[in-house]
């Protein structure tokens, strides 16, 4: 607690010397090894973050005008205390959610209800278990992102929740042991771009605000807050060069933007060394000014550790609002009401917060979607009655209505998780016939959790079948759909015989049964799990992060055990990631492997859909499997190296995750990401490339409206104090002062220390945009999203049956520091046996260009680029080169980015002097260092508190 006591108040100026960055405004930003001098030396152990003020305000860009016009009709109607209630939760257990803002009585506008998870209503009965992200994304089909986002926003909304905490970006999945990948879609930001795009318009179209998270870098859960176990006292540093930020990590948040998510969250750790919820450059700049995000940024739940610095850092809304879990203090709520009323917050930035709060309500038409008694649950209890403010126990009256609003959603989620099903080795063994004489299934992994489907809190064990990783990102089961239950029921309607034995340790018995299959003929179905969760549950010794990559349960020998003596094993993975399989993948007795991914609800359904050729497998890996951890290159962090200060995560292998690291390094993956087989067979020809003429890239210029005000705000502290009638709840919190002196009312001894702000997030004169920002809608400069070529090619399905394929569209941007490939498109086709499709694939300005550090803006190199199709990352039978010559490739000629002199690029970007090659800053975004609120020795931004 030592460095948030640092930072307690928000009001209270903090006494520390200023020291204003040296060199060029992003230092140390390019990939490893780049040639350009300015920025040579990479992602860097005590990395800076350049600040960026003042805070962009929203301005209703694109679709977001008509909800922007009426949030300012409301917002002008609000009293400074209500604006205040709109921004900060009223404390952990406070309400009903997992986060609940304060209301606005006096119009009727309720608190608004924040509610896990990215694959379901989580803490509640009665609704769907969805499949994860991983597996969704393993059906690379984007009617299913949308339709599965679709369904639970559905269910969110009948519950009574207004945001729904999720979809994952972030993490996107560096490490293959990072606790929460699962959560996300796919370690590719085309991929994760794609599914989170569909699944928060899925979401939205369901009338309920998405919350796209964590915003960014949040890569791994080890030190992810700092603090205990370890006696590390600050969140790790994600340490991240400009392009690896904006072709990697940004990218899928620019898609959520473009998608119009409602929110954003900003996550636990720190980016370059300033937390993410106060890290101007991350919020203000990259955020809200470069992607013109019209929405509200969120914190993770205490992942706000400063009061005036995280609001003029750009942060919106405090979650779930006090300091730490039921501390009853906030950094906020009263605290920003003596900010706005000392003005260390300018009334415009509390207004911009308010806008960006209501805009979101009104974008989603929260106003259509309102239902009775909402929230109609507790997170907190599922008893029938109880208290409304559970943490004190206050208000006891009914809080769970039961209102089951799973819908019809069962057959979808059956079907979402047999299209993600994955099938990694098929020598004939699949699909199964029905006629096995002796079926035989093996696992713990086939069977239920003896403590039932939702036994552990927080599915924080790994008992039974894996539908699900552990944490905040899951759902009560309304039931699970054992693999046993199912397959049980299958070879039982078919008149046949099954035996299994679950437990994981009864070699006897295991090799007792494999040796009869392979007697009497059958099949033995060997089921395994490898589990991960979010960081505050260990589970068997995991602190979320995997500590490898093996497979859980004893699975090496079960599977050992079963092949020795059964010749037709067929191995089913339910895992959250990659696990090494090099034991056991080519034994020939194993005839065949799928992975199985995390299922939800009607796993065991949809297991035998796939195993019975009901369907017939399509899926495709989303991650590499490797023969070992280390081929990986990037890892886990799992001891601290930065002795008590924030451990140090250099994210020096640039753009280089997953399938890209293995092509860089020369590994050959026992499975390629992209992969998965069919019961049917398909070949590539004909390939296409039409070229469309698109406008010339015009780097965005010109500048904003000045900060607007909505309604004023009075100076006497009189009418901000505790109303006389409100009976305070313990340890709430509220927006109002607790006497006329702004000083008694924070409490804080330091109030009124001597301390300046960074001058420039005062400012709310028009401020210049961004040549990589847009004046037209969220998501950065338009014409990036131009299509300048389209691509076709003919995929024949050349097996029996009728068959889904994943053509994929892959591209070499030519320079020595891309990767060989970097997924740009793909489709998910169903075809005929025999017959062929046209498989079409757009490729837009941003799927051929690079970023430019010193231009700031997406530039096309000069280097020849290469579009490659087929049916995996490494399986691409079809290629040619792309011809560039009638597009016009930077706004001033040839590229920079090829060039090492960068002497043409920085002529046209907003903010920077136009006549030198070294860029320097404006007044506008003046050299202030950012208020980062942590005591950091020897940092630019070091405090002294
Ligand atoms: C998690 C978030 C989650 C929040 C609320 C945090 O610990 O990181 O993903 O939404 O808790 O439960």
């Amino acid at each position: 607690m030592t460095f948030m006591r640092a930072v307690l108040l928000a009001a209270v100026p903090l006494a520390f010397a200023q020291v204003d960055p040296p060199g060029p405004p992003f230092p140390n930003s390019t990939y490893p090894n780049a040639t350009d001098p300015l920025t040579d030396s990479g992602a860097m152990w005590n990395e800076t973050s350049p600040p960026s003020y003042p805070s962009p305000w929203g301005t209703g860009l694109g679709d977001w005008s008509a909800a922007y016009a009426s949030a300012q009709a409301f917002v002008s109607q609000l009293t400074l205390t209500e604006k205040v209630n709109l921004t900060t939760g009223v404390g952990w257990e406070g309400e009903k959610c997992v986060g609940n803002n304060g209301a606005i009585p006096r119009l009727g506008f309720k608190q608004l209800c924040m509610q896990d998870s990215p694959l379901g209503v989580r803490d509640t009965d009665f609704v769907s278990a969805f499949p994860a992200g991983v597996t969704i994304a393993a059906t690379w089909d984007r009617a299913l992102f949308y339709q599965r986002g679709f369904d639970m926003g559905s269910e969110h909304r009948d519950k009574g929740v207004d945001v729904q905490l999720g979809p994952v970006v972030g993490p996107i999945g560096r490490t293959p042991a990072g606790g929460r990948n699962w959560e996300g879609f796919a370690p590719d930001p085309v991929l994760s771009g794609i599914a989170v795009a569909q699944t928060v318009k899925g979401i939205q179209a369901a009338g309920i605000m998405a919350c796209t998270k964590h915003y960014i870098g949040y890569e791994q859960e080890h030190f992810r807050q700092g603090a205990p176990p370890t006696s590390v006292t600050e969140p790790i540093s994600s340490n991240i060069d400009d392009v690896t930020m904006h072709e990697l990590y940004l990218w899928p948040f620019a898609d959520a933007v473009r998608a119009g998510t409602a929110s954003i969250m900003c996550s636990y750790n720190q980016i370059n060394n300033s937390g993410a919820c106060q890290n101007s450059w991350t919020q203000n700049y990259l955020l809200k000014n470069e992607l013109g995000f019209q929405g509200f940024i969120m914190s993770d739940w205490s992942g706000q550790h400063s009061g005036v610095s995280s609001a003029l850092a750009g942060m919106d809304m405090t979650m779930p609002g006090d300091e730490g879990f039921d501390s009853g203090t906030s950094f906020w709520g009263t605290n920003l009401t003596i900010a706005v009323l000392n003005g260390t917050v300018p009334q415009w930035r509390l207004d911009d917060m308010a806008i960006r709060i209501v805009a979101g309500w009104y974008y989603v038409d929260r106003e259509a979607n309102q239902v009775a008694n909402a929230p109609t649950f507790s997170s907190w209890t599922l008893d029938t009655y109880n208290y409304q403010h559970f943490y004190a126990s206050e208000d006891y009256t009914q809080v769970n209505y039961h209102l089951d609003v799973r819908d019809e959603h069962a057959a979808n989620i059956r079907n979402f998780a047999a299209k993600g099903t994955v099938l990694l080795k098929n020598n004939g063994a699949l699909p199964l016939s029905g006629k096995e004489k002796l079926t035989a299934v093996f696992g713990s992994d086939a069977s239920e959790n003896q403590y039932g489907p939702n036994g552990c809190s927080d599915r924080g064990c790994d008992n039974g079948t894996l539908a699900m990783g552990w944490g905040s990102g899951t759902a009560n089961f309304p039931y699970l759909v054992t693999p046993l239950e199912a397959i049980k029921a299958e070879v039982l309607s078919n008149g046949k015989s099954i035996e299994d034995v679950i437990d994981d340790y009864a070699y006897a018995q295991q090799n007792a049964l494999a040796r009869r299959v392979t007697d009497v003929g059958g099949a033995c179905i060997v089921f395994v799990n490898a589990d991960s969760g979010e960081g505050y549950i260990v589970v068997d010794d995991n602190e979320g992060d995997r500590n490898n990559l093996t497979l859980w349960q004893n699975g090496d020998s079960l599977i050992r055990n079963v092949t020795t003596f059964c010749n037709n094993t067929i191995v089913v993975m339910h895992t959250v990631g990659p696990v090494l399989v090099d034991s056991f993948y080519d034994n020939e007795n194993v005839t065949a492997i799928i992975w199985a991914g995390l299922p939800g609800q009607e796993s065991g359904n949809a297991i035998t859909d796939i195993l019975y050729g009901k369907v017939n497998p399509g899926g495709k890996s989303v991650f590499t499997w490797g023969a070992s951890r280390g081929e990986y290159g990037a890892d886990v962090i799992y001891e601290p190296n930065n002795g008590v200060l924030a451990p140090q995560e250099d994210f020096a292998e640039g753009v280089f995750i997953d399938y890209r690291a293995f092509d860089k390094l020369n590994e050959t993956p026992i499975y390629e990401f992209g992969f998965g087989l069919s019961y049917t067979t398909f070949s590539y020809s004909n390939l296409q490339i039409a070229a469309h003429s698109a406008p010339a890239y015009a780097p965005t210029s010109g500048d904003t409206p000045s900060a607007p005000t909505y309604g004023t705000v009075s100076n006497n502290t009189a009418d901000y104090l505790f109303p006389a009638d409100i009976e305070r709840i313990p340890a709430y919190i509220y927006p109002y002062l607790n006497s006329t002196s702004l000083s008694a009312s924070s409490g804080d001894p330091l109030y009124a220390i001597n301390y300046t702000f960074p001058a420039g997030a005062y400012d709310s004169s028009p401020q210049p945009l961004l040549a990589a920002g847009s004046k037209v809608a969220p998501g950065g400069n338009a014409a990036l999203y131009d299509v300048l070529f389209t691509v076709s090619a003919t995929v024949t399905n050349t097996g029996g049956v009728e068959g889904d394929e994943v053509p994929q569209l892959y591209l070499n941007l030519g320079g020595p520091n891309d990767p060989k490939v970097v997924l740009r498109n793909f489709d998910r086709i169903t075809i005929a046996a025999g017959a062929s499709a046209t498989f079409t694939a757009d490729i837009t300005r941003r799927d051929v260009s690079n970023w430019d550090t010193v231009a700031q803006d997406w530039v096309i190199s000069s280097y020849t680029k290469t579009a490659y199709v087929g049916s995996s990352s490494r399986k691409l039978p079809l290629s040619a080169t792309l011809d560039l010559s009638g597009v016009s490739t930077s706004p001033s000629g040839p590229s920079s980015y090829a060039s090492s002199s960068h002497s043409s690029s920085s002529t046209t970007a907003a903010g920077y002097s136009s006549s030198s090659s070294i860029p320097t800053l404006t007044s506008s975004y003046g050299h202030h260092s950012a208020p980062s609120g942590y005591s950091r020795p020897g940092g630019y931004y070091s405090t002294s508190a």
